[in-house]
């Protein structure tokens, strides 16, 4: 009765926990430790975050849920989920593989830069306080040619290996460590931080809306990050909600998953931002900030070249869950749609992706006089097509799909287990995914590119 819709084969999440830690795992990642704190920072500081909580509640939760319930719905991968219900809409789904592969073929360079730090960490060559010479440190790594193309390579190598090993063994596995120790980990940071002289002022940047500030830039920059960390838009909760039960509380699922990113986006900003004001760094550095900022709140901490090693390899942990994520929605695809081993192609698949990130790795140094859109070298192009456009797009289809093709009706019964759920907030979620979700994707997609 339970597992009525399945096909007897199909691998499941070995406990309820166990899908909330890797869905969570797939959530918390670079998104939130790397870039929600330099975002805020370029974007206005409170200005932003009052945007994205507010992008959050009406988008982020409301989408969460559609995509763990039609994944579980129909259990299958993103293009397949939507290919089963309405067959001309299978092209969705493409494009949501295509936005995975896009973003970690950056990702992975970020995650490479990681790597690298890690190894910095335990040679020592961090040990500063110094704005220029922590500045010099991370543009050294990142504008020269092989270095972080080598450590892009681990990165990639490392993630194809936990995807190899399947969805109960390698990714449930690695989050149920990993996930709680990153969180006591930041909050120690967080607190040394916070507590720097001079520290309160980055708080208040954080925390303190200056309504002046915004505008559609910061909006649309918002929307995409909310997106970018919820891992949403790209069909990645679809294919972890296929892997589910059907006993399993959807609604419930979907609101821890929101509440502990955010959570973590937070802590991460309250890490970072006092260190810029303690220290006099630049709130608007951009990609090096945590990379520049972080080793000086080190330095000022008891044990501090070991929390710096144990730091930035909780945030390997946490990067490799999301990557992870990202390479099984590729894969997923190919398996389930061409019928492809499963090995090649993981491998083929990875090969792509380590190939198209490297010129999003020189475009940081050798290649920095390139631009591809107005501004913008490969990694700010890939970057912002992904989290600024089809990420977005992938949401807004999504809604119009649930909204008005599925139908709320439907998605209502799949959430509630048949109706044998309580879930008080159907008849508000049914408004948000059909009208308000839609809306809001739309204008700010209207004001921001016409
Ligand atoms: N949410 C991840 C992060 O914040 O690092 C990045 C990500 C993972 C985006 C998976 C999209 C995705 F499908």
């Amino acid at each position: 009765m339970e597992n009525r819709n399945q096909t007897p084969e199909r691998e499941q999440w070995g406990s309820k926990i166990g899908f909330i830690l890797a869905a969570s795992g797939s959530a918390v990642g670079l998104g939130n430790l790397w870039k929600f704190p330099y975002m805020a920072g370029k974007n206005g500081g409170g200005a932003f975050v009052l945007v994205y909580f507010i992008i959050l509640f009406l988008v982020g939760f409301t989408l969460m849920l559609g995509e763990i319930v039609l994944g579980r719905h129909t259990q299958l991968n993103a293009i397949g989920a939507y290919r089963k219900i309405r067959k001309n809409w299978a092209w969705v789904g493409g494009l949501g593989v295509l936005a995975g592969f896009l973003i970690l073929s950056f990702y992975s360079v970020v995650g490479g830069w990681v790597i690298n730090y890690i190894i910095k960490s335990v040679t020592g060559g961090l040990y500063s306080s110094d704005p220029k010479v922590l500045g010099n440190i991370f543009n050294d790594l990142v504008s020269s040619t092989m270095t972080p193309i080598f450590y892009h390579a681990i990165f990639m190598v490392l993630t194809f290996i936990i995807v190899l090993g399947g969805i109960g063994g390698g990714i449930e596995k690695a989050s149920k460590i990993m996930m709680p120790a990153l969180f006591i980990m930041i909050v120690i940071i967080a607190i040394r931080s916070m507590t720097l002289p001079g520290g309160v002022e980055g708080i208040k940047y954080l925390l303190v809306p200056d309504f002046s500030k915004i505008n559609m830039d910061v909006i649309l920059n918002a929307l995409g990050q909310v997106f970018f960390s919820l891992s949403l838009g790209m069909g990645c909760m679809i294919t972890y909600g296929s892997y589910l039960n059907k006993d399993t509380n959807i609604p419930q699922s979907a609101a821890i998953i929101p509440l502990v990113d955010t959570g973590i986006a937070l802590l991460a900003g309250l890490a970072v931002l006092p260190a810029v004001f303690a220290f006099g760094f630049e709130p608007e550095a951009g990609p090096g900030l945590i990379f520049v900022t972080l080793p000086a709140v080190f330095s000022q901490m008891p044990l501090g070249g070991l929390f710096a090693f144990m730091f930035f390899l909780l945030v390997l942990f946490a990067a490799l869950t999301s990557s992870i994520s990202m390479l099984e929605v590729c894969v997923a695809y190919v398996v389930d749609e061409w019928k492809w081993n499963r090995k090649f192609t993981t491998i083929l698949i990875s090969l792509a992706i380590f190939i198209m990130g490297v010129p999003a790795s020189l475009s940081m140094g050798p290649w920095s006089h390139i631009t591809i859109l107005p501004g913008k070298g490969f990694f700010d192009t890939y970057d912002y097509i992904t989290s600024n456009i089809l990420l977005p797009l992938g949401g807004l289809l999504l809604c119009i799909f649930i909204g008005w093709i599925w139908g709320i009706d439907q998605a209502v019964k799949e959430a509630t287990n048949n109706g044998t759920l309580k879930f008080s907030l159907a008849p508000m979620w049914g408004v948000l995914i059909k009208y308000v979700g839609p809306i809001a994707i739309l204008i700010v997609f209207i004001r921001s590119f016409i």
